[in-house]
């Protein structure tokens, strides 16, 4: 099979010497991405900034902003079984991006904030999708509830809600998997090397179900 996994923050920038960005180490998808090559499939790594080694064999394209991620990610889904979208995607930028570095002023500074495109939802409201389509939820509280809400809202097979306290930055984290017909699995905390390995697991499983039955 031929999965496709975005990982990592993304940075929106303000000025060519600043942006927003968030605490993503891009660890669980790189661990994703490492385990299905692992288990013989194709990978296309969508990365933004990371301290981490791409693993040997997959492809790697090397993003910055949510828009060089969209666009990115819309080149390769059609080509692929299972888009899995573990980045950490800013959810807003500068309405502006400033073309030279903004000064020093005295008093307060107030940037306008925009939102980004949603890359998830636009891939699950696609017409005639094909590819299994998995979404990470990062929350804080009311974690199953806020995970299955986002599960409908954006349309995909299979959402994998974890704690963002727990999970940012961390080698460690514990998941619970949600399924569009209302199952649920958790897996206990563990390191997230494990974790990829019963996720693609998992993806596999549901993939050929879902190619099985169109045949
Ligand atoms: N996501 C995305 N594009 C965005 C924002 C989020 O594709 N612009 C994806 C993430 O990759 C993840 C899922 O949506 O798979 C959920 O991300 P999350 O940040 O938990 O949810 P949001 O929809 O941004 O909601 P909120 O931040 O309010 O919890």
């Amino acid at each position: 099979m031929r999965f496709l996994v975005t990982a990592g923050p993304t940075r929106e920038l303000i000025d060519p010497v600043r942006y927003i960005s968030n605490r993503s180490s891009g660890k669980m998808g790189y661990a994703i991405a490492e385990v299905a090559l692992e288990a013989g499939h194709e990978v296309i790594l969508i990365s933004g900034p990371v301290h981490l080694e791409p693993p040997r064999g997959a492809k790697l394209v090397s993003v910055s902003t949510s828009d060089e991620m969209f666009d990115a990610v819309h080149r390769d889904a059609d080509s692929c079984d299972v888009c899995v979208l573990c980045a950490a995607v800013a959810d807003y930028k500068p309405a502006k991006v400033s073309p030279v570095k903004i000064k020093k002023r005295a008093g307060n500074l107030s940037l306008e904030l925009v939102p980004t495109r949603d890359i998830l939802d636009s891939l699950g409201h696609r017409q005639h999708r094909q590819f299994l389509l998995v979404g990470f939820a990062a929350e804080t509280n009311d974690v199953e509830q806020n995970a299955a809400q986002k599960l409908h809202a954006k349309n995909c097979d299979i959402m994998v809600a974890n704690d963002a306290r727990l999970g940012m930055e961390s080698d460690e984290n514990e998941l619970m998997i949600l399924f569009r017909d209302s199952e649920m699995r958790k897996i206990s905390r563990a390191p997230k090397k494990n974790l990829a390995r019963e996720l693609v697991k998992i993806y596999s499983e549901f993939a050929t179900k879902r190619l099985t039955k169109k045949m």
